[in-house]
């Protein structure tokens, strides 16, 4: 990444982040799913925003599939690649907080470097969610023959396969998708949001 020329300075907004935070009635946080290539993070992130919008919150869920076809429709899956994903996810992911939204960013996000560097980031409104599903469940699951292909050697660097995904030390949410629902598992991030004081 190049350094911010020196002719460039920060402006900050005339509304501050307190302000929309009031006029939503709710804090703005980021919700951040990590967990292996068909673990359910899109899933359960989706179910969440569903609750969230039932409940008047004002929320948006930004998916790696999606992102990749547009934002970083540059970038593969080498480890480099994947760094600079997660960086340029943060940094929207921070102004859409910035914005007053409650976040959800639904990426395998392997790294723990990076999932720390997005916590720095956002401070104390990063809520990082293990979405912790065992590699032979994603495996038995793969809905989208992903696996198959790695595993058939047509696919290279495949996260679980040949290429790494470091578990979470100490999320804030850890969720057991073998042993819980969708629904469960949505009940459990609503929860935590509550208990966190984001939502009432
Ligand atoms: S990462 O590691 O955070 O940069 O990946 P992410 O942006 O979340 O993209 C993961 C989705 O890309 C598809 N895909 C792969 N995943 C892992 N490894 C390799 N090599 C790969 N190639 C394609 C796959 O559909 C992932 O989607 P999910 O929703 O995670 O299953």
């Amino acid at each position: 990444m190049k350094q911010v020329s020196q002719d460039v300075t920060w402006h900050q907004t005339s509304v501050s982040l307190e302000q929309r935070q009031q006029l939503n009635g709710h804090r703005s946080v980021l919700l951040w799913y990590t967990g292996l290539s068909g673990s359910g993070k899109s899933t359960i992130a989706n179910a969440v925003d569903v609750k969230l919008y039932q409940l008047g919150v004002h929320s948006y869920v930004l998916d790696g599939d999606n992102v990749r076809h547009g934002l970083n429709g540059d970038l593969g899956f080498s480890n480099h690649d994947r760094v600079e994903n997660i960086r340029r996810i943060s940094e929207v992911a921070k102004l859409m907080v910035d914005a007053g939204l409650v976040v959800s960013t639904a990426f395998i996000s392997p790294f723990i470097h990076d999932r720390v560097q997005a916590r720095k980031l956002l401070g104390e409104r990063f809520i990082e969610v293990f979405v912790d599903t065992p590699l032979s469940v994603c495996e038995a699951r793969d809905p989208k023959g992903l696996y198959q292909k790695a595993r058939g050697g047509e696919i290279k660097h495949f996260t679980g396969i040949d290429s790494a995904y470091e578990i979470p030390n100490s999320p804030e949410v850890h969720l057991k998708t073998d042993q819980y629902s969708i629904e469960q598992c949505a009940q459990q991030v609503v929860a935590a949001l509550v208990e966190k004081q984001v939502i009432s």
